[in-house]
């Protein structure tokens, strides 16, 4: 991804021909427009259209997005926060989805997502660590969670190539992980499979019915940046943290997300026969959350900033200093490994750390935005809440308190900002 200074969902023109130079006359039409192919728009199309909705995402990289950057930790136990007990009931339903959505998806695209039942475990690295751990697995356990206490020298013998100087350690089972970049391509697949319509290209403008009929108003679809006009019955909005800058989204129900910068790297571990890491390793450094997913293919994911920074994307060099710092605190021997990439996605914050779902007070708008950390995890849960309102159910019960509408926004008309 490029640094930018601003979203990229506001073009200068809209091209009244498409890339032939040929005059777009004729638009498409759809029973759902999903604007954002990354892993929530793609598994939001994927789920519509197995119910037999007409469906096209549209963007300008389908599989693309936070996804191409992001670790996968499935850590609804281990990444638990003071004051999130809410989203935690949404993020064990998702956990205890994943290996039948592994399945269906496996099932539905012949890929394999490299869903892989690892467990994690969280540790200390000084006295102020510990604590600070032991307090968080008094929360756990008072909110009923799996999650064993064990000493450094047990940690040590869990993964032999921890730091001498590890406290004390959290075991937890249940945590497991993802390979985002498999999840994505076989959603693509299983989206192309389905017979979800892929226009690549931008959305820069929703498309609103009955504009002037007051209460009759609804979202009927996207403009796009090639010229495109796509006519819609029901639009999603799920372009991650870009989800907020579609123009045309009434300010009433326009998503309240911001981009949270997190810089990531991958590095890769030896050959077969020489384990180094078996399990999702993380720790509090300093105050620095620093984790380290091993995967079968070899690669160490070592994550994550979090960086209040608009929509720079830039790797920074003390970014990548920070990370390899604290990592190596946790695992000496990883500064021997290559380091094959670096990279920057941008979550898409909310202003409670959880996504919104659902229909908004707009008829025919309906968001899967603001997923923040737990984008991959939520993946299966936000395809099952987003397909049954679409065919005319409600959310989910396990899905209502994340209902898009609970910033407390009441569509009113305003002027001006209509297509
Ligand atoms: N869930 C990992 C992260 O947001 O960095």
């Amino acid at each position: 991804m490029q640094p930018r200074d601003t979203p990229p969902t506001e073009p200068t023109t809209t091209p009244a021909a498409g890339p032939t130079g040929a005059p777009r006359t004729a638009d498409a039409a759809y029973d759902v427009l999903v604007v954002g192919g990354g892993v929530i728009g793609l598994v939001t199309a994927w789920q519509a259209a197995r119910r037999g909705l007409a469906t096209a995402v549209a963007d300008p990289a389908p599989g693309g997005g936070a996804a191409q950057v992001a670790a996968g930790m499935l850590a609804a136990v281990t990444e638990l926060h003071y004051g999130e007990e809410a989203l935690l009931a949404l993020n064990l339903a998702a956990a205890e989805r994943y290996p039948a959505f592994a399945a269906e998806l496996a099932e539905a695209s012949g890929q394999d997502i490299g869903y892989r039942r690892c467990g994690a475990l969280s540790v200390a690295l000084d006295a102020d660590d510990r604590a600070q751990l032991r307090e968080l697995h008094g929360f756990q356990q008072r909110l009923g969670l799996s999650a064993q206490w064990l000493s450094g020298s047990e940690c040590r013998r869990l993964e032999p190539m921890l730091a001498p100087g590890v406290r004390g350690g959290l075991r937890v089972d249940g945590d497991h992980q993802t390979d985002p970049r498999l999840l994505t391509a076989a959603l693509v697949t299983a989206c192309e499979r389905a017979g979800v319509a892929f226009h690549r290209s931008l959305a820069v403008r929703l498309r609103i019915a009955g504009a002037g009929a007051g209460a009759d108003e609804r979202a009927a679809g996207a403009e796009l940046a090639d010229g495109t006009r796509i006519a819609a019955g029901q639009t999603v909005l799920a372009a991650g943290s870009r989800s907020g800058g579609l123009v045309g989204v009434p300010e009433a129900v326009r998503p309240p997300v911001r981009p949270v910068k997190g810089q990531v790297l991958r590095l890769r571990m030896p050959g077969a026969g020489t384990p180094f890491l078996s399990r999702t390793v993380r720790a509090v450094v300093r105050g620095s959350s620093v984790y380290l997913v091993p995967r079968e293919s070899g690669e160490l994911v070592v994550g994550a900033t979090s960086e209040e920074l608009g929509w720079d994307t830039t790797v920074t060099a003390g970014g990548v200093y920070e990370l390899l710092r604290d990592a190596h605190e946790l695992l000496p021997g990883l500064t021997e490994l290559p380091l094959v990439e670096t990279g920057a996605g941008l979550r898409p914050g909310s202003p409670d750390n959880a996504p919104l779902l659902g229909p908004t007070a707009l008829a025919g708008l309906h968001l899967a935005t603001g997923h923040y950390r737990n984008g991959v995890l939520l993946t299966p849960v936000t395809g099952d809440a987003l397909a049954a309102v679409l065919t005319g159910g409600e959310l989910p019960e396990v899905a209502r308190p994340f209902a898009a509408t609970r910033f407390g926004t009441t569509h009113q008309r305003h002027e001006g900002r209509h297509a």
